[in-house]
């Protein structure tokens, strides 16, 4: 991007708060840049910082590969704020000394204000702030003075005036400390003297004219799913090219009632036409027939989905450029190597395809954090029905579908979701709910229905709370919510005769059963 607004840039030091800090300084309509924490200075220099925040580390500072940063910073003028190992880095590499503590400090502290400063203005004498630390700065550089103190630290919050450089033992940017979006405030503000002036609208006129400019007279693919990401990314591409945009929305045979149909509407009314319905159903349900592992229904699924994909770019004359909805924190995630822990689930998604085309790559959301794409999506015209849609897996049904994925599987499923669905939009906890769905298990269970027994399939019903899904919470349906699922679904689905609640939490459990 040209013409950037004032920016704050964040060092990652590997801490899982990182992303959180760019976006509690996005809140306040500042920039923000997330780089990793060995970027020379010269490169970093180059985005011309306002500020520079040092974010936390699984690491202490007297480990042998403990990540430090280019010393030029501390030269350089911009102001610093040192967040946790942040500050534990800056205190040692200015004379100061870091220990050991005897255990680690996690959860919340009262920290008390010691000395008034605009760092901390409008922060209460006594506030909360969160701990998560095994060591401590225990004597501070030259040049600093305490702002702060807690209970098992006198260094809680520490400035030196002159090198404009801020620490603070706690972290500011999780919710958990309720003041921390104030100090925020005052460090990007007071302190780096920004001005709020990173506007979505602007940013989205600027990547419109930038990507009208590196297209030329070119023409680009999108796939699209109905979700958020892909459809803000056909958005503000179709903005910047028209109808040389062309959007594929591929059905699986694997979306929810109706589904696919509404998708195929809400897309072509602001889509127009550049939108290609392609229906593919028969190929993905015979790519399915007969497979009950579940990585193996991702890998069909995924490998299927390119095919039909290519097939569409090569009837449009191959477009030399493919429209990407990737969004900030897997570029972070790339960028600085943030290691998962092992696959989970291969994960399909319409954006990171297909692998072995040539084509150029679009990224128009690679800046933004997620609700920023949700709160951009109106300004371009995407309609509410999209941006309020719960997330789906890009192998829909079939990873809820448990066991062999059949098309009468497939109907007993859809009809078993869509009251799950009408039942729970509708009930007083729906404000709570992240996502909710039927899962058909492979279990065949005994009932009796009039005089009758019956050996019928077993339906499971998943409602969970969660911010990021990364995490979640199953939630306590009310009573007579659970009552009229069981006796909707058994009455009105031909061949289920039992429901059950999965009341398992993530971790340990993944949201999806497959
Ligand atoms: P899990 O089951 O891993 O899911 O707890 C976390 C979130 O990701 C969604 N999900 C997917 N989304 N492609 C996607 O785009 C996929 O393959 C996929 N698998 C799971 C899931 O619905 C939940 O919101």
């Amino acid at each position: 991007m040209t013409d950037h607004p004032d920016t704050i840039v964040i060092l990652d030091f590997g801490s899982q708060y990182c992303h959180l800090i760019g976006r509690r300084v996005r809140e306040l309509n500042v920039y923000s840049e997330i780089v990793p924490h060995d970027r020379p200075w010269s490169e970093i220099a180059r985005l011309n910082p306002k500020g520079v925040v040092l974010s936390g580390s699984p690491f202490g500072v007297y480990e042998p590969n403990a990540p430090g940063c280019d010393p030029m910073l501390l030269t350089s003028g911009v102001p610093i704020l040192g967040i946790c190992y942040g500050l534990q880095w800056l205190a040692q590499r200015l004379g100061g000394n870091v220990a050991k503590n005897d255990y680690r400090e996690y959860g919340s502290a009262i920290a008390t204000v010691t000395t008034s400063d605009p760092f901390l203005a409008n922060v209460p004498p006594r506030f909360e702030a969160w701990m998560s630390h095994g060591d401590s700065v225990v004597a501070l550089p030259s040049g600093f003075t305490t702002l702060a103190s807690t209970g098992s630290t006198p260094f809680a919050a520490v400035v030196d005036h002159g090198r404009k450089i801020y620490g603070v033992q706690f972290h500011p940017e999780v919710t958990h400390t309720p003041h921390g979006v104030q100090i925020f405030k005052n460090f990007v503000f007071d302190v780096c003297d920004c001005t709020p002036n990173w506007q979505l609208g602007e940013f989205a006129e600027r990547s419109i004219a930038s990507i009208r400019n590196q297209v030329g007279d070119g023409h680009a693919i999108c796939a699209v799913s109905g979700g958020v990401d892909s459809t803000v990314a056909a958005a503000l591409v179709h903005q910047a090219l028209g109808d040389r945009l062309h959007c594929v929305f591929v059905d699986n045979g694997l979306m929810r009632l109706n589904e696919a149909d509404e998708i195929e509407h809400s897309l072509g009314a602001f889509l127009e036409t550049s939108l290609i319905s392609v229906d593919a159903t028969d190929r993905f349900l015979t790519q399915l027939a007969g497979v009950i592992d579940p990585e193996q229904k991702r890998k069909r699924i995924g490998e299927t989905f390119i095919r039909v994909f290519e097939a569409e770019a090569a009837k449009l004359g191959q477009p030399h450029w493919l429209v990407q909805g990737t969004l900030y924190p897997d570029v972070i995630e790339s960028a600085t190597g943030h290691q998962t822990a092992g696959k989970i689930k291969t994960h399909h998604n319409v954006g990171g395809l297909p692998t072995d085309v040539n084509f150029s790559i679009i990224e128009p959301l690679r800046y933004l954090f997620k609700d920023e794409v949700r709160r951009l999506g109106p300004q371009l015209g995407v309609p509410e029905a999209i941006l309020r849609r719960q997330p789906f897996p890009g192998p829909g049904l079939a990873v809820r579908v448990i066991g062999e994925v059949t098309p009468d599987r497939l109907t007993t499923l859809r009809a078993a979701d869509a009251i799950v669905r009408e039942e729970l939009e509708r009930s007083e906890i729906a404000p709570l709910l992240g996502q909710y769905f039927a899962v058909l298990t492979p279990i065949s269970s005994v009932g009796v229905m009039g005089d009758s027994r019956t050996y019928g399939n077993v339906v499971a019903v998943r409602a969970v709370s969660t911010d990021d899904f990364m995490t979640a919470d199953a939630i306590a349906l009310p009573r007579e919510t659970m009552v009229r699922l069981a006796t909707r679904i058994v009455n009105e689905v031909a061949g289920v005769n039992r429901v059950v609640y999965d009341i398992t939490s993530k971790p340990p459990a993944t949201i999806e059963w497959e």
